[in-house]
């Protein structure tokens, strides 16, 4: 690709999105007229039949005193060496895998989990959007002590409620160098009527100089480089320089160069299949530490059906936007046989990046189906979605003894530092509520970029129609607010979750009673 090209994609897209920001349109709005497949797109290789990530087989199984199944599992955590296609790089893997084992259990299993690391680096599992016991939350200092390089520590927790989460440590940039992987916990009855379920974790790679947080000669300040109007990466990081020269400024996010679903890259990633007439579950779990994706698969409508694990009334999109920690799974009708390419506009990225292929098993195999976008393109914008019933409950019995809490996001602008409320982590002030308290927090963001906010231990209300998440988008300039009941005691990390970002300071703690 040229210069130009990528210039000119670059300025039509950070246009397209500047313009768009303000109606809350998806990214790839700016890219409606694109009726082909995806720019830079090239034959697809031979598709290897390697499959999924492999769901992790307990070690035992047993039953604990109250009749629920109790499911042990073992992860180790250690560098692995990787080659994605990119060349070999040192991953930092559980279980050796680019993408961690998915562990999949049942609606209140008892759940035991063995971590042993043996990492360089002390860590921490965190169970990401399951409202575990304080204790369990694997927060190092706050709920726990760090496990140390040769030590194990044993996780232990009831599976509850159904969904899709997944887990990662939460130490410093450790996710970003391939610790990740999908936890899904599946419903007790009404599994849903599908004939086939794929778990689709998405990841951003930086694998040069030995991946994501040590890439430090690749770091780039991209709202410095958004400011600057499209020069791009390499501009970006000129531009970038001064902080990534500074040994002591925080790491700012490096240039991705690999994007996977369970760590394949689209050219040998083995595809989705299907017949004719199925009905396929689709669980998108974003694990990537800074890339919000506008997924498309190509040929077909995406229905959600839960957000972030929780249900949701059917909700039809062209274009699905998921940003980092957020999960959501959708339905998809296979009626239109072919081969389909699944893509996304990636905001790491200056132009699509392929994720893989939806592949009818009667189709011819030997070319991908074009795409067509819809002029009116439908997204998931939360503000037109609704709860499922069962999800509708107030968020609070009465509005008046809510506290409301504002919560201020700030940086860029050539800051290295992000903040909430003009603190940055670890000199925050705890927001301190009761225990059951009904709380609002009014997410206000005043920066260039897009912040998913996550909260631990709590699923909140977006809106007030029940959609019910645990990470949720704030657009940049944009106003969000959550509600939820603190009904989980001991103190929760809340925090952004561009892994850069969090690391920068976007990070305080709600404590519960
Ligand atoms: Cu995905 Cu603090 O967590
Ligand atoms: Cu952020």
């Amino acid at each position: 690709m040229t210069q130009s090209h990528s210039r000119r994609d670059f300025l039509r897209y950070a246009g397209g999105a500047a313009a768009l920001a303000a109606l809350g349109g998806p990214l790839l709005s700016a890219c409606r007229s694109t009726t082909a497949a995806p720019a830079g797109s090239t034959a697809v290789p031979a598709i290897t039949a390697a499959g999924a990530t492999p769901t992790l087989q307990p070690s035992l199984t047993g039953s604990v005193t109250g009749g629920s199944a109790l499911k042990e599992f073992d992860l180790t955590t250690a560098v692995t060496p990787i080659d994605l296609g990119t060349g070999e790089f040192q991953a930092w893997t559980y279980n050796g895998l680019p993408v961690g084992p998915e562990i999949r259990v049942t609606e209140g299993d008892r759940v035991r989990i063995t971590l042993t690391n043996n990492l360089p680096d002390p860590t921490t599992v965190h169970w990401h959007g399951i409202p575990v016991p304080n204790a369990m939350d694997g927060v190092p200092k706050m709920t726990q002590p760090a496990v140390q390089p040769g030590e194990s520590f044993v996780y232990e927790f009831n599976a509850f409620p159904a969904g899709s989460y997944w887990y990662h440590p939460h130490v410093a940039h450790q996710l970003d160098r391939g610790l990740i992987g999908a936890f899904i916990i599946e419903p007790k009855s009404n599994p849903g009527d599908y004939d086939r379920e794929y778990t689709l974790v998405l990841e951003d790679w930086a694998t040069v100089d030995g991946g994501g947080p040590a890439a430090v000669n690749r770091m780039v300040n991209r709202d410095m480089a958004g400011m600057m109007g499209g020069m791009g990466g390499m501009m970006g990081g000129m531009m970038g320089g001064g902080a990534a020269n500074d040994p002591n400024a925080p790491l700012v996010e490096p240039v991705y160069d690999a994007y996977t679903i369970n760590g394949q890259v689209a050219e040998i990633a083995a595809p989705l299949t299907a017949k004719q007439g199925d009905k396929l579950k689709l669980r998108f779990i974003n694990g990537s530490s800074g890339t919000i994706y506008d997924v498309r698969l190509a040929g077909h409508t995406l229905t959600i059906t839960h957000t972030d694990g929780r249900p949701v009334e059917p909700f039809t999109v062209d274009v699905l936007r998921i940003a980092m920690g957020e999960r959501y799974d959708v339905e998809v009708t296979a009626d239109n046989p072919g081969r389909w390419r699944l893509y996304a506009l990636a905001d790491s990225a200056d132009d699509y990046v392929n994720l893989g292929l939806l592949q009818y098993d009667d189709a011819l195999a030997s070319r991908d189906s074009g795409d067509s976008v819809p002029q009116n393109i439908r997204w998931n914008d939360l503000t037109q979605m609704t709860g499922a019933p069962e999800e509708r409950y107030p968020a609070s019995n009465s509005t008046d003894d809510r506290v409301v809490f504002d919560q201020t996001l700030s940086g860029g602008h050539g800051s290295p530092l992000w903040s909430i409320n003009g603190q940055i982590w670890p000199d925050t002030d705890a927001i301190v509520v009761a225990q059951d308290q009904p709380v609002q927090f009014n997410y206000r963001n005043q920066s260039m970029m897009p912040h998913p906010m996550h909260l631990h231990g709590h699923f909140f209300e977006v809106g007030q129609n029940g959609v019910r998440k645990d990470t949720v988008i704030v657009p940049s300039h944009g106003l969000v607010s959550v509600r939820f009941v603190a009904n989980n005691p001991g103190g929760w990390m809340h925090h952004c979750h561009n892994i850069y970002h969090a690391e920068a300071g976007m990070m305080n703690v709600v404590q519960v009673g």
